[in-house]
């Protein structure tokens, strides 16, 4: 009988099937470089973030699948960083987060807007032939993550897809027949509906199992979301609103990719005019940081754009003896 063991070099070939574009279906997850990944960009959310880099490395493990590779809910207030965790989980598994497919279901509260948009219009009907905007980037790519956002607004019908979509791993356009893989995708639903309820009805509990039933039953019985949606999503989570210094952090973040698109790096800012701020974001934005990149744009844009007509690529901020914001150059060293 032929022995398949010498009949080639496995050790090597394994080695090159795991670099190749077969061996991607399998191919494993960093958990610690992706963690790193969310963290720089999710603040404030730990408990989330590193639950959410677990699950992802032993969902990606699996080999046979016939779901997504996972499935989540984030809820919470907005301007708390859901969207932004759906982005960062895109960009570091997927490469980029452009690729990111991303549904705002307040516009798919009608079931003709739903069908068309996710799936297609109907055989006959005016561009029927094109597919949907949900189907058809799967199938020319299905290694992506999919985002629907303000879930609770979509109509039914998007939940009976939704459930196929999950259950299945397929969705099939009715008017081509032809069916898109979700098999290698992961599928993030976010949610502000009666945000302040569930973080009500969750108060004080730390154990995690009370609290997702205790979420499952307020969104079922509030009618928000059907129990066999819940069912079928892997993980609920619930984002905490934003402390002071988290902003401040956030604030730094959002300062320091201003003045990369610029071009520039930013060393050092004043305590005293992230304060300020801060402030003035509280002052607008009743609810979190909507308005943040506004007023850091506001205080730091102007004095950048000055900075660099003077061909200046390093600056500090400080707040002068009179109150206005100055701009200096400096050395280059982070945090002096
Ligand atoms: N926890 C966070 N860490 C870092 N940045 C955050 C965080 N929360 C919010 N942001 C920043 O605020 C902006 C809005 O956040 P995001 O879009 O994630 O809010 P959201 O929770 O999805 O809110 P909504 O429910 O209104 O969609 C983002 O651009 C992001 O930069
Ligand atoms: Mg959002």
């Amino acid at each position: 009988m032929t022995d398949l063991n010498k009949m080639t070099d496995w050790s090597k070939l394994k080695e090159m099937v795991a670099g190749s574009e077969l061996g991607s279906k399998s191919r494993t997850v960093d958990e610690k470089l992706l963690l790193e990944h969310l963290q720089s960009r999710v603040k404030g959310q730990d408990h989330i973030v590193t639950d959410v880099a677990r699950l992802i490395r032993l969902s990606w493990e699996k080999q046979e699948r016939t779901r997504p590779i996972c499935s989540l809910l984030l809820l919470g207030p907005t301007g708390t960083g859901k969207t932004e965790l759906a982005k960062a989980m895109a960009e570091y598994l997927f490469g980029s987060e452009k690729d990111m497919l991303r549904f705002d279901c307040s516009e798919l509260s009608s079931p003709d807007m739903a069908k068309s948009r996710l799936t297609g219009s109907s055989a006959g009907f005016k561009d029927s032939e094109s597919g949907g905007q949900l189907t058809r980037p799967m199938m020319a790519n299905p290694r992506r993550l999919v985002l629907f956002d303000e879930v609770e607004k979509a109509h039914p019908l998007v939940f009976d897809l939704l459930l196929q979509l999950l259950g299945d791993g397929r969705l099939t356009e009715q008017s081509t027949g032809r069916t898109a893989d979700f098999t290698q995708s992961i599928v993030v639903l976010t949610s502000n509906a009666i945000a302040d309820q569930v973080a009500k009805a969750v108060e004080g509990m730390d154990d995690y199992r009370e609290m997702l039933n205790a979420i499952k039953t307020l969104l079922s019985e509030s009618g928000t979301f059907r129990p066999e949606i819940m069912g079928r999503i892997d993980k609920v989570y619930l984002f905490k609103p934003l402390e002071g210094m988290i902003v401040a952090e956030i604030a730094l973040l959002k300062i320091a990719r201003l003045a990369r698109e610029y071009g520039m790096t930013v060393d050092f800012v004043a305590p005293e005019l992230l304060l300020q701020a801060l402030e003035a974001n509280l002052k607008v934005s009743r609810f979190g940081i909507r308005e943040l990149e506004r007023i850091l744009f506001d205080f730091f844009a102007e004095q950048l754009v000055a900075m660099r007509e003077k061909k200046v690529t390093h600056v500090s901020f400080r707040r002068g003896d009179d109150g206005k914001i100055v701009c200096e150059p400096s050395a280059g060293k982070p945090g002096r």
